[in-house]
């Protein structure tokens, strides 16, 4: 069934790479593909800043602005929701300040005001070395998670860190005990906040995980919280949770102090991974077996939230296909669907995401700029020309009833229509036979007749110094380093 929450609307200015973009999409999954440094990442990143957080990067809000652009960022998109359509939006705000939100036209006080229309989840390779990496890393993984199910998490966090970091200055400033208590009383809250949303997220989560069962594609994940609060590991209530830590820290203050931190608290918690059926640690899982398991925590994940608030997040895919065999990616897609929510994925090549046939809107990404990508299949003609650029063999044809030997150099598509950019090195022109240097010849592929593979030499010709125009989107180049940024190569 196709989602019934999806975008349909995206619009981005003056971020990262891109001066503007615009994507109007169905329901179906939306497909990104272009080569590396196209923008793809950067997309992604723009529609994970429409959840609290900074983002996919965690970038500060200045980074995000397209470099040299006065304008400021800005992403907004339409929502459609079984109440009907919603407009939501961020970006720059005053220097220093916080972004801005805006729902429905208006001002909105709190970014969680977003997770009202949209849930979002991302998956991108930063995160490959989660369960080998640093403890935070895991921390970090594991707030996103619980702030796609509670939208407040995330602040809350925030709130609780920036009150450990006036603690530990005024450990080393040793300042008035009395300001002491009273911080560590409020962190106390804020601690207990926090550990409690993670508790229960990882509950509800190793429940959903042991319903829904393991397959060979995407393995079970046992989860566990280390205990690095309070002495308890499973403290009756948040009363005494927070007067654990409170003591705690009133008795930890001079090896605080020494140590120029706070060495206890919900910052200091590791989410513990392990491969269910291996029972091993996600740790010495293989590479593809890491990757599984974060793809299969990620779809149990996505089902919670879906069961647990009715909105299906919308998942952002990066480079997920690349490192997956085919029936695992089939499998992956497949998982998709019966989430029933709209994903954007991204790959450098179309050819990954053919077994979602037409269920995804396939989209091009060049050097910051969109376009929908012409699924039209490719006349014999082309099939021709391809397979002489891959052999290096010339082609004889007639063209505008003139006899043609050329040698195709590049070949794509101009609004839709398919074209070639070859060397012509003998037959005819308009002007009589080709000049002995040879002639560049733009030329349209329906009116190429009587094509063949030639048996002759191939004739590169010298680099063409100007700028081609014969082709905007470029299918294949013979150039290996070619500057127009060829969708497929040999
Ligand atoms: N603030 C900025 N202003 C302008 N350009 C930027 C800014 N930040 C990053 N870029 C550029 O955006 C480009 C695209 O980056 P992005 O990470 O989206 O590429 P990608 O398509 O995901 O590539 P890959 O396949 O390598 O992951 C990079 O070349 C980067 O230098
Ligand atoms: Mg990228």
């Amino acid at each position: 069934m196709p989602a019934s929450r999806y975008i349909s609307r995206l619009r981005i200015s003056a971020f990262r790479n891109y001066q503007t973009g615009a994507l109007d999409l169905d329901a179906r999954h939306v497909v990104l593909v272009g080569p590396n440094g196209a923008g793809k990442t950067n997309l992604l990143e723009a529609v994970s800043l429409l959840a609290p957080g900074r983002g996919l990067r965690r970038a500060t809000f200045d980074e995000l602005g397209s470099i040299g652009s006065e304008g400021r960022w800005a992403v907004a998109a339409t929502i459609e929701t079984p109440d009907g359509p919603a407009d939501i939006g961020t970006g720059a705000g005053e220097a220093d300040g916080p972004r801005r939100v805006r729902i429905n036209g208006a001002n909105a006080r709190a970014v969680e005001a977003m997770s009202a229309y949209l849930r979002l989840l991302w998956l991108t390779p930063a995160m490959d070395g989660l369960f080998t990496g640093p403890a935070a890393d895991r921390r970090r993984f594991l707030d996103r998670l619980v702030t796609t199910l509670i939208p407040t998490h995330s602040a809350a966090v925030a709130d609780y860190e920036r009150a450990m970091r006036q603690r530990n200055r005024l450990l080393e400033e040793n300042a008035d005990l009395r300001w002491l208590d009273a911080l560590e009383t409020e962190m106390a809250a804020l601690a207990a906040a926090v550990h409690f949303a993670r508790a229960d997220a990882v509950g509800r989560l190793r429940q959903i995980i042991s319903e829904i069962g393991s397959d060979l594609d995407f393995p079970a994940a046992k989860l566990a919280l280390t205990t690095e609060v309070g002495d308890e590991s499973q403290p009756a209530s948040s009363a005494n949770f927070e007067a654990g830590l409170v003591d705690a820290w009133h008795r930890s203050r001079a090896q605080d102090r020494a140590a120029g931190r706070t060495l206890r608290g919900p910052h200091r918690v590791d989410l513990e991974v392990t491969h269910a059926q291996k029972q091993v640690p996600a740790s010495l899982a293989s590479t593809g077996e890491q990757k599984a398991l974060l793809v299969g925590l990620i779809l149990a994940h996505a089902q919670l939230v879906k069961s647990a608030t009715g909105i299906a997040p919308f998942l952002l895919l990066d480079e997920i296909a690349a490192h997956f065999d085919p029936s695992r990616r089939r499998a992956l897609f497949t998982a998709l669907d019966a989430l029933e929510t709209q994903s954007l994925m991204t790959g450098t090549d179309f050819s990954l995401f053919d077994a979602l046939e037409d269920r995804a809107t396939r989209i091009s990404v060049r050097a910051g700029r969109l376009s929908e990508w012409y699924e039209s299949v490719p006349s014999e003609t082309y099939e021709l020309f391809h397979e002489a650029m891959s052999k290096r063999q010339p082609i004889t044809c007639t063209y505008d009833g003139l006899r043609r030997e050329l040698c195709p150099i590049i070949l794509g598509r101009t609004d839709g229509e398919e074209r070639v950019l070859a060397f012509q090195f003998a037959g005819e022109t308009h002007n009589g036979p080709v000049r002995p240097s040879g002639e560049w010849k733009c030329l349209r592929l329906a009116s190429v007749q009587n094509a063949e593979l030639g048996t002759g030499k191939w004739h590169a010709g010298e680099q063409h110094s100007t700028t081609q125009t014969c082709i905007k989107e470029v299918d294949y180049d013979v150039n290996p380093d070619s500057p127009y940024h060829p969708r497929y190569r040999f």
